[in-house]
Order: structure tokens, then C-alpha cells, then sequence
């Protein structure tokens, strides 16, 4: 057979094999049309894409497995360049609840209803029995409620975002067995309790995102177990106790922002001569002296220890760092000539004051 006969048996095949194509099941369509039921969407009119008897064909937001046609994604952004945020001109606004009819949708490996700004009630607690659902994205709504008890039942979970919302209650200890757990992001919630202390049993994290909370405790050891880690942001919480040392020791911990709690005692040395490159301890109760251990490794984009109870002198290995991009020692009790040199050069009063007596260039001479 020539190339040209070949591509006719194919169209031919296409033409024979659409025509026999299965629809989507009609329990997935009854699900995503009680899904529909109880949201409403004022603006952009994405639900009236969601007709006919076929749900993997042309319903905006819903993609199905190629093989068994069961639903599989669920893609709803209130936020994106789609043509019909385009030609509407506006950002995506719905109100009404999640349902659990989506729960019907045994197959379903990704649940996105972001940035909706108006959705309301809780996220459904069945979800942790979607076992296939690897990613749940729900960031940028109203959703109130807890985190279900037993999330850790979604093993083959990847990514959990639920930041920026009004979600309250504790972070509960099942969480810790979400094994495939890359992206969690609970920022901008009402959250309260401890960080569990098997938190470090998340092998596979690499950004943990708890910023904007109002969890309390200590921060656990058992987080610097976890050797993918390369984002920590525990700020704006109420933490308290001692900075675990072993966060500076990390394999390839590049952000760690504590900035907003209650954290005590001193800054531990590991944390100036390691991966971080973004640091920030602002607005707690740490105290005693910049440890002078600065050094080629030391390379800092951000380095804000402000509004602490740090004392003595900055030390002069500081000159050492390889880089510091943005630096604040403001808002301490620092004392003596702040260091002349080319990691320095570039600063401005501002990092320097409100402390006891520190001088010397920015500020005035000693
Ligand atoms: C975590 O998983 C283990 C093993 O599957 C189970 O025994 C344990 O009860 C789970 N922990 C929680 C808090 O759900
Ligand atoms: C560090 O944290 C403080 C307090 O939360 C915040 O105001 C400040 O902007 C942060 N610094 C940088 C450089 O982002």
C-alpha cells in the first residue's frame, strides 16, 4: 500500500471508530450536571458549554480518559487567558457550593476549581475516597470548614492546595501519610493547632506553604527529615520555641520565612553558612548575636532579621558572604561600626535602624 492509501485507511478507521465512540458515562454526566446545579457563574457563561449527551466532548473545564472515558479532570479557573475571559473582560466570579456529587466521579485525577472568589460551604468530604485523585486545587474561594480527617488516605495525592480561603479548624495527623505529596499549600486560612509532629514523614515535599495561619506550637525537627524540601514558609502564625538548628543542614532548603511568630531563643549558625538564599526571621523574639559565621557559602537575596532582640555587633565575616541582595538588622538592639565592604555598599540607612548604637557608614559616623 502507498502512503496515500494508507492515510485513506486511516480516515476511514477515524471515521468508523468516532462513530462507535463511547460518550461519556451517564452517571459521570448526571454527576457533573448536579456539580453544575449548585454553582452559579454569572459572567462568562462557562456552564452553558456543559450540554449534550457526551461530557468529554467540548464541556469547558472537563477532560476525560482517552480509554475508558470516565471523567478524569475537572479545570475550572476563575483566573486565565482563555478566549472567554477575554472577550467577557474579566477575571471569573461564581458563588454556591462544591457538591458532592462530584464524588460519582470515581476516576477523577484532578479537582481545580480555583479563584472563583465566591464559592462557599465546605470541600466535600468524600474526596478522600476519589482514590485516583492526584491533584486538588481549590485556592482563591470562600470555603470554610476543616481539612476531611482522613486526607491521608489519598496516597496517589501530589499536589494540595486549599490557600486562600477560610478554611479553620487543625491540620490533621493523617496528612502526614500523604505520601506523594509534592505542593502543599494551606496559606490564608484559619487554621490553628500544632504541625503535627510526623510532618516530616512527607518524603516527596518540596514547597510547604502555611503561611497566614494561626498555628501555634513548636515548629517540628522531623521537618528537616524531609530531603526534597526547598520552600518553607511557616510565617504569620503564632509558632513558638526554638528555631530546630537542623533546618540549616538541609539538602536543598533555598526559602525558609518564619518572619510573624513568637519564636525564641537564639539564631542558629547552620542556617548562615547553608542552601538558604532567602531568609527571613522578622517580627519575633530571638535573641543574642548574629553568629559570626559567614562565609563564600553565605549567599543571601534576602536576609530580614528585623524587629527581634539580636544584640552585639554585626560581624565582620559578613564581608565575607558572597552576596547579600536585601538585608534589614532594623529594629534590634545591635551596637557598634557597621562593616565596610562590598557586600555592603549598596545598603541603605533603612537596614540599619532602630537599633541601640549601631554607626558608621549608611548611618552617621562613629
Ligand atoms: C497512616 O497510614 C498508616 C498505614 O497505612 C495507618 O496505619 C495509620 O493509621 C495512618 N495514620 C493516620 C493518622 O491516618
Ligand atoms: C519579612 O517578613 C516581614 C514580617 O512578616 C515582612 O514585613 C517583610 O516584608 C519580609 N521581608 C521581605 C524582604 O520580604
Amino acid at each position: 500500500m502507498g502512503a496515500v492509501s494508507h492515510l485513506t485507511l486511516i480516515i476511514v478507521l477515524l471515521a468508523v471508530s468516532s462513530s462507535v465512540v463511547h460518550s461519556c458515562p451517564p452517571s459521570d454526566r448526571a454527576a457533573l450536571l448536579a456539580f453544575k446545579s449548585a454553582l452559579r457563574e454569572p459572567y462568562l457563561g462557562i456552564f452553558n458549554t456543559w450540554t449534550g449527551s457526551d461530557c468529554c466532548r467540548n464541556w469547558y473545564g472537563v477532560s476525560c480518559d482517552p480509554e475508558t472515558h470516565r471523567v478524569a479532570d475537572i479545570n475550572l479557573r476563575g483566573e486565565s487567558e482563555d478566549p472567554i475571559f477575554q472577550r467577557a473582560h474579566r477575571t471569573g466570579f461564581m458563588t454556591g457550593c462544591i457538591s458532592p456529587a462530584i464524588c460519582k466521579l470515581t476516576r477523577l485525577s484532578s479537582l481545580t476549581i480555583a479563584d472563583w472568589k465566591g464559592i462557599t460551604g465546605e470541600i466535600p468530604r468524600c474526596v478522600t475516597r476519589l482514590p485516583f485523585l492526584r491533584i486538588i486545587d481549590l485556592i482563591g474561594n470562600q470555603l470554610s470548614g476543616t481539612i476531611p480527617a482522613d486526607i491521608g488516605r489519598l496516597h496517589r495525592l501530589t499536589v494540595l492546595n486549599i490557600a486562600d480561603n477560610s478554611i479553620s479548624g487543625t491540620i490533621p495527623g493523617s496528612l502526614a501519610n500523604l505520601s506523594s505529596l509534592m505542593h502543599l499549600d494551606l496559606r490564608n486560612n484559619k487554621i490553628s493547632g500544632p504541625i503535627p509532629g510526623n510532618f516530616g514523614n512527607l518524603n516527596m515535599l518540596s514547597r510547604a506553604l502555611l503561611s497566614g495561619n494561626r498555628l501555634s506550637g513548636l515548629i517540628p525537627s522531623s521537618i528537616s527529615r524531609i530531603y526534597r524540601l526547598a520552600d518553607l514558609d511557616l510565617s504569620l502564625n503564632q509558632l513558638s520555641g526554638y528555631i530546630p538548628a537542623s533546618l540549616g543542614k538541609m539538602a536543598v532548603l533555598a526559602t525558609l520565612n518564619l518572619d510573624s511568630n513568637k519564636l525564641s531563643g537564639v539564631v542558629p549558625t547552620s542556617l548562615f553558612s547553608s542552601t538558604i538564599g532567602n531568609l527571613n526571621l522578622s517580627k519575633n523574639s530571638l535573641e543574642g548575636r548574629i553568629p559570626d559565621v559567614f562565609g563564600p557559602r553565605s549567599y543571601f537575596t534576602v536576609l530580614d532579621l528585623s524587629y527581634n532582640n539580636l544584640k552585639g555587633p554585626i560581624p565582620k565575616s559578613i564581608l565575607g558572604a558572597s552576596y547579600i541582595g536585601h538585608l534589614d538588622l532594623s529594629h534590634n538592639h545591635l551596637c557598634g561600626k557597621i562593616p565596610a565592604g562590598s557586600p555592603f555598599n549598596h545598603l541603605e540607612a533603612s537596614s540599619f535602624t532602630y537599633n541601640d548604637c549601631l554607626c558608621g557608614k549608611p548611618l552617621k559616623a562613629c
